[in-house]
């Protein structure tokens, strides 16, 4: 079964200096088992999309259906768990287990169960010498861990998660990755993910959707999207410099020529028209002397910035 559609969405909200246009035309589906990353800069969108998802907004126009319900329904949160960004998504005054327990008991789940969850949940998250504390005294990452953990404990099979790694080290982030990767694996979770950090996405999401000013620029498997630019990218290293008078002539033949490095290196984006022999040709009759050919590994930072930019 398709876990999220969403059809055309779009959001303004009202505000005192007129609207504001938030989501113009969103559209892409999620199926069950996969883990999407939802990326984009600031503003994008991302979070107005979740909070859409899971029931907090509603659209201005489109729509949006969780295994085939409007998000508006109040069955949907028994399927739903949200991780929203930057809120409180934990009781302060209560300790880590009380959180537990107190989100288990909102979903309806029993007290047995929900003891035995939160047990599993605590040893996870490594958090088995806090289930005292109250959220309050958590670091930021310990935080961050409990929230997540209350979205799991309610049990459900899908998440949204808006910018879970937002704020913390560089550890508890990579730990926390982790954790995500595992809900697909080994639990079956289906997960949307938001971030604008292309580095989480890249490590947790098997495919993306970029939005960029409200609108999707991008929805592609992460592998795919990479290969999209990969093909055309070039770095030559050369032997001896690049010769004064060897620019003008490769710039003409390859327009999209840059010098790297004090010109010891070439970077070229090549046309869809031209190919490798082209470049090679090009450098030869220029008199520049190649060291060595390699293509350009483009990583998701690249891809996204290609796409974003060529969309301004
Ligand atoms: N409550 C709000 N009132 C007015 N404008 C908002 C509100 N929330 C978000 N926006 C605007 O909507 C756009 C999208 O925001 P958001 O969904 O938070 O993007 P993202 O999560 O990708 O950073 C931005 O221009 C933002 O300023
Ligand atoms: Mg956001």
């Amino acid at each position: 079964m398709t876990a999220l559609i969403v059809e055309e969405l779009g959001k303004d909200y009202r505000t005192r200096r007129g609207p504001v246009r938030a989501l113009a035309g969103v559209s892409f589906r999620v199926e069950e088992g996969e883990v999407v990353g939802l990326l984009g800069a600031n503003g994008a969108g991302k979070t107005t999309a979740i909070k859409i998802l899971c029931g907090l907004l509603r659209p201005t126009s489109g729509r949006a259906t969780v295994f085939g319900v409007s998000p508006s329904r109040p069955e949907v949160a028994r399927r739903v768990a949200a991780l929203l960004e930057g809120s409180r998504n934990v009781y302060w005054r209560l300790s880590v287990e009380e959180n537990l327990r107190f989100f288990a008991g909102l979903q309806g789940v029993p007290p047995r169960e929900a003891r035995r969850r939160t047990g599993e949940l605590v040893a996870l998250f490594g958090l088995e010498d806090k289930r005292r504390t109250t959220a309050n005294l958590l670091s930021q990452g310990m935080k961050q861990k409990l929230a997540l953990a209350c979205a799991l404990v309610k049990g459900t099979p899908l998440l949204l998660l808006d910018e879970p790694t937002l704020g913390l080290d560089v550890e508890t982030s990579h730990e926390l990755r982790g954790f995500i990767r595992e809900l697909a694996r080994a639990h079956g979770k289906t997960v949307l993910l938001s971030s604008h950090d292309m580095g989480v996405v890249e490590d947790t999401c098997a495919r993306v959707v970029i939005l960029s000013r409200g609108r999707v620029v991008a929805d592609d498997l992460v592998p795919n999207l990479l290969s999209l630019f990969r093909t055309q990218a070039y770095r030559v290293s050369l032997r001896d410099g690049l010769p004064e008078r060897a620019r003008a002539t490769l710039a003409a033949r390859l327009p999209t020529l840059r010098a790297l490095e004090a010109e010891r290196a070439l970077e070229v984006e090549l046309p869809p028209e031209q190919d490798v022999y082209a470049l090679m040709d090009a450098l030869r009759e220029a008199g520049v002397a190649v060291d060595g050919v390699s293509r350009a590994e483009p990583d998701l930072e690249d891809v996204f910035l290609r796409i974003v930019q060529g969309e301004r």
